[in-house]
């Protein structure tokens, strides 16, 4: 679609101006080098997409080549452990940022093995454990994978095993904090079972079009609003964005909400799925990484682009 819509923006020409104007930057940043498939990406792409509640799209880059969603799984993962426990999920995970990496175990020690969050690993170890109950792993993998072909309104999307693997085979810290958390007596599964369905999550490969595509319900008060369904209530979808907003990046998320001000979820393949309620839903993907372990250019394109379209959760 071309030209200005209802809302005054040119999106089509915003974004294809943001892409070309941060392109200059591309390469920045460095590959996650500790999954060794995800170090053989080349960091020189670079894709955005966006998608609106009336259905307007609009991309540029590398917006169709899919690449590794990472920890924005943790997102979809939440959202599905929700759905089967309700708020009683948060007896075993907590909703403050945590203000320490992504992977970090020093925290799990002082607070008796409840992770401070979902989007940290330990968090998304626990939700995985919440979300497999009553499925073998090969069903609860298999329903996630469904989960996430339905919201992206896409049967083409696959793990990549080679990742899955890949994360299998190096993962000692996730294995770490599995082991630590089942010693509080906080995994219903056993620890091999819970980070194979973790690792294959993480190893779901979308493109900017089909993530963008897939969090849309989270910019439309939790429906989707293409189809007409209700994929969650919308003050479960209000409270989603607000854990993205306050946990979504990690010890950097106070410096995202500042910079960009929409609620995000970024992942260490490089791709940052991003709010504006009622706006739009955007996916940006560069594989390089700043030291918090979230895309550089990605922090970066939606940085300008929140400047150029005045989107913010903040007025
Ligand atoms: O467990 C891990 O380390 C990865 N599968 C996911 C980490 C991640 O994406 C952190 N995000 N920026």
């Amino acid at each position: 679609m071309a030209g200005p819509k209802a809302s005054g923006l040119d999106l089509g020409r915003i974004v294809s101006e943001v892409h070309d104007e941060l392109a200059t930057r591309i390469g920045e940043g460095t590959v996650a080098d500790y999954i060794p498939e995800l170090a053989r990406v080349d960091p020189r792409q670079f894709g955005i997409a966006l998608v609106t509640p009336e259905g307007e799209v609009a991309a540029a880059g590398d917006a169709d080549r899919p690449f590794s969603i990472q920890s924005i799984s943790k997102v979809f993962l939440l959202t599905l452990a929700l759905g089967r426990v309700g708020e009683s999920l948060w007896t075993r995970v907590g909703r403050e940022p945590s203000g320490s990496p992504f992977n970090s175990i020093v925290q799990l020690e002082h607070e008796a093995g409840r992770p401070r969050n979902p989007f940290i690993n330990a968090g998304a170890i626990v939700v995985t454990d919440v979300a497999m109950a009553g499925h073998s792993p090969r069903e609860a993998i298999g329903e996630i994978l469904r989960f996430m072909r339905y919201l992206a309104d896409d049967d083409d999307i696959a793990i990549d095993r080679a990742v899955a693997a890949s994360e299998l085979d190096t993962g000692a810290r996730n294995q770490a904090l599995g082991w630590f958390m089942r010693s509080f007596g906080r995994l219903d599964h056993e620890v091999e079972k819970v980070l194979g369905v973790y690792f294959h999550h993480c190893a779901i490969a979308m493109s900017c079009r089909q993530m963008a595509r897939a969090g849309l319900f989270l910019a439309a008060s939790g429906r989707d609003p293409l189809r007409g369904h209700s994929v969650v209530r919308p003050a479960r979808a209000r409270r989603i964005n607000a854990l993205m907003l306050t946990c979504g990046l990690y010890d950097a998320s106070g410096d995202f909400a500042y910079r960009v001000g929409l609620p995000a979820k970024s992942g260490v393949g490089g791709g940052i799925l991003a709010v504006a309620p009622g706006q739009a839903s955007i996916c940006v993907w560069a594989p390089g990484l700043d030291a918090f372990g979230n895309s550089r250019l990605g922090g970066l394109t939606l940085e300008a682009l929140a400047r150029r379209t005045g989107w913010s959760v903040f007025g």
